[in-house]
Protein backbone atom coordinates (compact mmCIF):
# COMPACT_ATOMS: atom_id res chain seq x y z
CA UNK A 1 0.00 0.00 0.00
CA UNK A 2 1.44 3.20 -1.10
CA UNK A 3 1.96 6.66 1.12
CA UNK A 4 0.47 8.31 -2.14
CA UNK A 5 1.27 11.54 -0.72
CA UNK A 6 4.38 14.21 -2.53
CA UNK A 7 5.00 16.14 1.13
CA UNK A 8 4.53 15.07 5.16
CA UNK A 9 3.81 18.64 6.97
CA UNK A 10 2.12 16.96 9.66
CA UNK A 11 0.90 14.51 11.83
CA UNK A 12 -3.12 15.09 11.16
CA UNK A 13 -2.60 14.33 7.95
CA UNK A 14 -1.47 11.36 7.96
CA UNK A 15 -4.70 8.18 8.65
CA UNK A 16 -3.71 5.71 11.45
CA UNK A 17 -2.97 3.03 8.03
CA UNK A 18 -0.72 5.93 6.81
CA UNK A 19 1.03 5.86 10.36
CA UNK A 20 1.64 2.38 10.54
CA UNK A 21 2.56 1.78 7.24
CA UNK A 22 5.49 4.54 8.04
CA UNK A 23 6.35 2.38 11.05
CA UNK A 24 6.06 -1.10 9.92
CA UNK A 25 8.29 0.40 7.35
CA UNK A 26 10.77 1.47 9.31
CA UNK A 27 10.85 -1.79 11.74
CA UNK A 28 12.53 -3.06 7.83
CA UNK A 29 14.92 0.19 7.69
CA UNK A 30 16.22 -0.02 11.29
CA UNK A 31 17.21 -4.12 10.46
CA UNK A 32 19.15 -2.35 7.35
CA UNK A 33 20.79 0.17 9.90
CA UNK A 34 21.52 -2.82 12.06
CA UNK A 35 23.99 -4.84 9.71
CA UNK A 36 27.53 -4.31 8.98
CA UNK A 37 26.91 -2.03 5.62
CA UNK A 38 24.08 -0.25 6.46
CA UNK A 39 23.56 0.87 3.29
CA UNK A 40 20.61 0.47 0.65
CA UNK A 41 20.14 1.21 -3.07
CA UNK A 42 16.71 2.80 -2.45
CA UNK A 43 17.40 6.31 -3.43
CA UNK A 44 20.40 6.08 -5.60
CA UNK A 45 20.41 8.77 -7.81
CA UNK A 46 17.93 11.11 -5.32
CA UNK A 47 19.32 14.27 -4.25
CA UNK A 48 18.21 15.10 -0.67
CA UNK A 49 18.45 18.74 0.86
CA UNK A 50 18.58 19.77 4.44
CA UNK A 51 17.20 23.81 4.68
CA UNK A 52 17.41 24.20 8.72
CA UNK A 53 17.17 27.83 9.12
CA UNK A 54 17.08 26.95 12.57
CA UNK A 55 20.18 25.06 14.82
CA UNK A 56 19.06 21.28 14.88
CA UNK A 57 21.33 18.34 15.84
CA UNK A 58 19.84 14.94 16.09
CA UNK A 59 16.94 15.89 12.90
CA UNK A 60 19.51 17.44 10.64
CA UNK A 61 22.22 14.53 11.08
CA UNK A 62 19.20 11.58 11.34
CA UNK A 63 17.63 13.19 7.84
CA UNK A 64 21.67 13.68 6.74
CA UNK A 65 22.54 9.91 7.43
CA UNK A 66 18.91 8.08 6.60
CA UNK A 67 19.70 9.85 3.25
CA UNK A 68 22.86 8.30 2.90
CA UNK A 69 21.83 5.03 3.95
CA UNK A 70 19.20 5.37 1.22
CA UNK A 71 22.10 5.98 -1.14
CA UNK A 72 21.10 9.56 -2.02
CA UNK A 73 22.83 12.47 -2.53
CA UNK A 74 22.67 14.88 0.36
CA UNK A 75 23.25 18.87 0.60
CA UNK A 76 23.58 20.47 3.62
CA UNK A 77 22.32 24.56 3.14
CA UNK A 78 24.02 26.65 6.13
CA UNK A 79 21.53 29.31 5.88
CA UNK A 80 23.81 31.58 8.06
CA UNK A 81 26.25 31.31 4.66
CA UNK A 82 23.79 31.38 2.48
CA UNK A 83 22.49 34.63 0.17
CA UNK A 84 19.65 34.39 2.82
CA UNK A 85 21.81 37.15 4.63
CA UNK A 86 21.27 39.06 1.58
CA UNK A 87 17.35 38.81 1.62
CA UNK A 88 16.82 35.92 -0.94
CA UNK A 89 12.83 34.66 0.63
CA UNK A 90 12.38 31.47 1.81
CA UNK A 91 10.81 30.75 -1.86
CA UNK A 92 13.59 31.51 -4.03
CA UNK A 93 15.97 29.84 -2.08
CA UNK A 94 14.13 26.74 -2.22
CA UNK A 95 13.08 27.46 -5.96
CA UNK A 96 17.02 27.38 -7.13
CA UNK A 97 17.91 24.71 -5.53
CA UNK A 98 14.93 23.01 -6.94
CA UNK A 99 16.69 24.05 -10.21
CA UNK A 100 19.64 21.74 -9.49
CA UNK A 101 17.24 19.07 -9.69
CA UNK A 102 16.52 18.42 -5.68
CA UNK A 103 14.16 15.56 -5.39
CA UNK A 104 13.37 15.82 -1.31
CA UNK A 105 13.46 19.33 0.90
CA UNK A 106 13.44 18.90 4.43
CA UNK A 107 13.05 22.51 6.14
CA UNK A 108 13.42 23.58 9.79
CA UNK A 109 12.12 27.05 9.95
CA UNK A 110 11.21 29.29 13.14
CA UNK A 111 7.97 30.57 11.29
CA UNK A 112 5.15 28.26 11.31
CA UNK A 113 3.78 27.36 8.25
CA UNK A 114 6.84 27.70 6.47
CA UNK A 115 7.21 24.20 5.04
CA UNK A 116 3.71 24.62 3.45
CA UNK A 117 5.13 27.63 1.26
CA UNK A 118 7.49 25.10 -0.14
CA UNK A 119 5.32 22.42 -0.50
CA UNK A 120 2.80 24.49 -2.66
CA UNK A 121 5.54 26.14 -4.52
CA UNK A 122 7.73 22.89 -5.61
CA UNK A 123 7.18 20.12 -7.11
CA UNK A 124 10.56 18.15 -4.85
CA UNK A 125 8.64 16.73 -1.86
CA UNK A 126 8.80 18.46 1.46
CA UNK A 127 9.44 17.05 4.87
CA UNK A 128 8.87 19.19 7.76
CA UNK A 129 11.65 18.94 9.99
CA UNK A 130 9.83 21.59 12.27
CA UNK A 131 8.48 25.07 11.97
CA UNK A 132 7.85 27.03 15.07
CA UNK A 133 5.74 25.79 17.58
CA UNK A 134 3.64 24.14 14.95
CA UNK A 135 4.51 20.71 14.03
CA UNK A 136 7.39 18.51 14.25
CA UNK A 137 5.83 15.27 12.89
CA UNK A 138 8.56 13.04 11.99
CA UNK A 139 9.83 13.46 15.58
CA UNK A 140 6.44 12.19 16.40
CA UNK A 141 6.58 9.28 13.86
CA UNK A 142 9.62 8.26 15.84
CA UNK A 143 8.02 8.48 19.35
CA UNK A 144 5.73 6.07 18.06
CA UNK A 145 7.67 3.55 16.49
CA UNK A 146 9.86 3.63 20.12
CA UNK A 147 6.80 3.03 21.83
CA UNK A 148 5.53 0.49 20.00
CA UNK A 149 8.90 -0.83 20.21
CA UNK A 150 9.04 -1.17 23.87
CA UNK A 151 5.23 -1.63 24.33
CA UNK A 152 4.17 -3.82 21.38
CA UNK A 153 1.64 -1.60 20.84
CA UNK A 154 0.32 1.99 20.63
CA UNK A 155 -3.90 1.53 21.25
CA UNK A 156 -4.94 1.62 24.89
CA UNK A 157 -1.62 3.17 26.31
CA UNK A 158 -1.59 6.61 28.70
CA UNK A 159 1.07 9.22 27.67
CA UNK A 160 1.77 11.42 29.84
CA UNK A 161 3.71 15.09 28.65
CA UNK A 162 4.90 16.61 30.92
CA UNK A 163 6.89 20.20 30.41
CA UNK A 164 5.78 23.58 28.82
CA UNK A 165 4.05 21.90 25.95
CA UNK A 166 2.55 25.65 24.93
CA UNK A 167 6.06 26.15 23.49
CA UNK A 168 6.78 23.20 21.83
CA UNK A 169 6.40 21.42 18.80
CA UNK A 170 6.88 17.78 20.05
CA UNK A 171 4.49 18.01 22.58
CA UNK A 172 6.25 21.38 23.39
CA UNK A 173 9.48 20.44 24.53
CA UNK A 174 11.02 23.71 25.02
CA UNK A 175 11.67 25.43 28.14
CA UNK A 176 12.80 28.93 29.50
CA UNK A 177 15.78 28.96 27.61
CA UNK A 178 13.79 29.33 24.37
CA UNK A 179 10.74 31.22 25.90
CA UNK A 180 10.06 34.69 24.31
CA UNK A 181 8.96 35.66 28.39
CA UNK A 182 9.36 34.13 31.67
CA UNK A 183 6.10 31.80 32.52
CA UNK A 184 8.41 30.99 35.79
CA UNK A 185 10.30 33.41 37.81
CA UNK A 186 13.30 31.22 37.35
CA UNK A 187 14.54 27.76 36.47
CA UNK A 188 14.78 26.77 39.80
CA UNK A 189 10.90 27.55 40.25
CA UNK A 190 10.08 25.34 36.97
CA UNK A 191 12.33 22.44 37.89
CA UNK A 192 10.74 22.13 41.14
CA UNK A 193 7.49 22.12 39.62
CA UNK A 194 8.36 19.79 36.35
CA UNK A 195 11.37 17.75 36.89
CA UNK A 196 11.08 14.25 36.73
CA UNK A 197 13.01 12.41 39.65
CA UNK A 198 12.63 8.59 40.16
CA UNK A 199 10.87 9.82 42.99
CA UNK A 200 7.71 11.31 40.32
CA UNK A 201 8.38 8.41 38.27
CA UNK A 202 7.02 6.23 41.44
CA UNK A 203 3.79 7.55 40.41
CA UNK A 204 3.76 5.95 36.94
CA UNK A 205 3.14 2.31 36.39
CA UNK A 206 6.19 0.02 36.97
CA UNK A 207 7.33 -0.62 33.43
CA UNK A 208 6.68 3.44 32.25
CA UNK A 209 9.57 4.48 29.99
CA UNK A 210 11.25 8.02 29.90
CA UNK A 211 10.77 9.54 26.87
CA UNK A 212 12.37 13.14 25.64
CA UNK A 213 13.02 14.91 21.84
CA UNK A 214 15.89 16.21 22.77
CA UNK A 215 18.04 18.77 23.78
CA UNK A 216 17.36 17.63 27.67
CA UNK A 217 17.71 20.02 29.93
CA UNK A 218 19.00 17.77 32.61
CA UNK A 219 18.40 18.73 36.13
CA UNK A 220 15.40 20.87 35.09
CA UNK A 221 13.18 18.73 32.46
CA UNK A 222 14.53 15.40 34.24
CA UNK A 223 17.13 14.76 37.09
CA UNK A 224 20.37 13.49 36.14
CA UNK A 225 19.87 9.90 38.20
CA UNK A 226 17.35 9.22 35.33
CA UNK A 227 20.13 9.69 32.80
CA UNK A 228 20.97 6.00 32.84
CA UNK A 229 17.97 4.53 34.71
CA UNK A 230 16.70 1.23 32.37
CA UNK A 231 12.97 3.33 31.87
CA UNK A 232 15.17 6.36 29.83
CA UNK A 233 14.92 5.38 26.14
CA UNK A 234 16.34 8.97 24.89
CA UNK A 235 18.76 7.36 22.56
CA UNK A 236 17.21 5.08 21.62
CA UNK A 237 14.52 7.41 20.01
CA UNK A 238 17.54 8.76 18.36
CA UNK A 239 18.37 5.35 16.74
CA UNK A 240 15.26 4.85 15.83
CA UNK A 241 15.20 8.50 14.28
CA UNK A 242 17.06 7.51 11.34
CA UNK A 243 14.65 4.39 10.31
CA UNK A 244 12.19 6.53 10.48
CA UNK A 245 13.14 9.10 8.45
CA UNK A 246 14.74 6.30 6.27
CA UNK A 247 11.18 4.80 5.41
CA UNK A 248 9.59 8.63 5.41
CA UNK A 249 11.64 9.19 2.30
CA UNK A 250 11.35 5.79 0.96
CA UNK A 251 7.79 6.34 0.96
CA UNK A 252 7.34 9.90 -0.35
CA UNK A 253 9.52 8.81 -3.59
CA UNK A 254 6.89 6.59 -4.15
CA UNK A 255 6.68 3.82 -6.77
CA UNK A 256 10.11 5.99 -8.21
CA UNK A 257 12.41 3.76 -5.39
CA UNK A 258 13.01 -0.21 -5.06
CA UNK A 259 13.27 -1.22 -1.57
CA UNK A 260 15.86 -4.19 -1.24
N1 LIG B 1 14.51 16.51 18.57
C1 LIG B 1 15.02 17.52 17.86
O1 LIG B 1 14.34 18.13 17.01
O2 LIG B 1 16.34 17.79 18.14
P1 LIG B 1 17.21 18.84 17.32
O3 LIG B 1 16.67 20.20 17.60
O4 LIG B 1 18.62 18.66 17.80
O5 LIG B 1 17.06 18.52 15.86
Amino acid sequence: MPLNKKDLLEIQELSSDDIKLIIDTADSFKEVTGRDIKKVPTLRGKTVVNLFYEPSTRTRTSFELAAKRLSADVLNIAVSTSSVVKGETLLDTARNIEAMRSDIIVIRHSAAGAPYILAKGLKSSVINAGDGCHEHPTQALLDMFTIREKKGRLDGLTVAIVGDITHSRVARSDILERQGKSYFPDIREYSMQYCLTKERLKFAKDDAIVMHPGPVNWGVEISPELSEDKSTVILEQVTNGVAVRMAVMYLLSGEKATAS
